[in-house]
């Protein structure tokens, strides 16, 4: 069976529910604040194991209590956590606020995910990817880390997806090698570092990164669906109509379907169809972790379409 390694964040993300968020110099009360697991690397992780994709994973958390919740977490929902290192410094916490209409707001406060430097990756990682057949990253661990990782898989050869979220100061160069990247418009804008508008203009900024050698660019446009960008042209996919509760994860669980897809041996195009499946379901639950879809969902999904 083949493998991926997914190498990310792990976040005890708060989730503050609130109507809406409040304007400047206002003080609102929330409906309530939750704790759960989450992080990008961790909800594509689980989301891939839960989809059926041999998964291994490397991350970092704190040697602190939201640490061994976390760990504890993975373990639970059949991540094997062997690879998760700890260091002595705070772990992600991530502070969602959730509006009643489903849209977020996210402040990261990074910890042990930007503790893991290029010597960790060198170290702990190359074992990993030299025995997977993909890898999946995200850009919520130091930079350090994201392009020791690119450099690996470049050297290695290895089919290497980039989830372009958050974006922070990463810009194209850092990622060259990629097999495909996946921005949001925010994001790609952030890569190419030109602003976007129009609709014309995101195309016109996925095909940049197209011309500067990224195979398959798939740029998420939320609701709107997403655009597929290679030299052969421009696909658009529309997202499905779907009553939102919260979307914070729907991108992660996108990611995993998608890369859960190309594992099973389907076309880009394909993959993509079963991404947008996997991040409809995302939306319609509670949670980052808990609203990832198993392989049985999608199927119940897909029967009720
Ligand atoms: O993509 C959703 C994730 O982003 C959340 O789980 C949160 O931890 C942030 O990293």
């Amino acid at each position: 069976m083949k493998k991926i390694c997914v190498i990310g964040s792990i976040n005890m993300d708060v989730v503050i529910k609130m109507d809406r968020i409040p304007r400047e110099g206002e003080n609102i009360f929330c409906e309530r604040v939750d704790h759960s697991c989450g992080g990008k690397g961790e909800n594509q992780a689980i989301a891939l194991s839960k989809l059926g994709a041999d998964t291994l994973f490397y991350g970092c958390v704190g040697n602190d209590a939201f640490g061994d919740t976390l760990l504890q977490n993975m373990r639970e929902l059949g991540v094997d956590t062997t690879h998760v290192l700890r260091k002595n410094v705070s772990t992600g916490v991530a502070y969602i606020l959730l509006e009643s209409n489903g849209d977020n707001r996210i402040i990261v406060n990074p910890g042990a995910n930007e503790a893991i430097t290029a010597e960790d990756i060198r170290r702990d990682v190359t074992p990993l990817i030299e025995q997977s057949d993909m890898v999946l990253i995200q850009l919520e661990v130091s930079l350090e880390a994201i392009s020791e990782i690119v450099a690996i898989c470049n050297r290695l050869n290895k089919k290497l997806i980039v989830d372009a979220g958050p974006v922070r100061g990463c810009k194209i160069d850092r990622l060259m090698g990629a097999y495909c990247i996946s921005p949001n418009e925010t994001e790609l804008s952030a890569l190419i570092g030109e602003p976007l508008e129009t609709e014309e203009d995101i195309r016109r900024g996925a095909q940049k990164l197209v011309t500067l050698g990224i195979q398959h660019v798939v740029v998420k446009l939320g609701a709107k669906g997403c655009l597929y960008v290679t030299t052969g042209g421009v696909r658009c996919f529309d997202a499905y109509r779907v009553k939102a509760i919260d979307t914070t994860g729907a991108g992660d669980s996108f990611m995993a379907g998608f890369c859960a897809g190309l594992m099973e041996g389907m076309s880009v195009e394909d993959a993509i169809s079963y991404a947008t499946k996997c991040g409809a379901v995302a939306v319609m639950r509670m949670g980052a972790v808990n609203s990832m879809p198993s392989r049985e969902d999608i199927a119940i999904f897909e029967a009720g379409l």
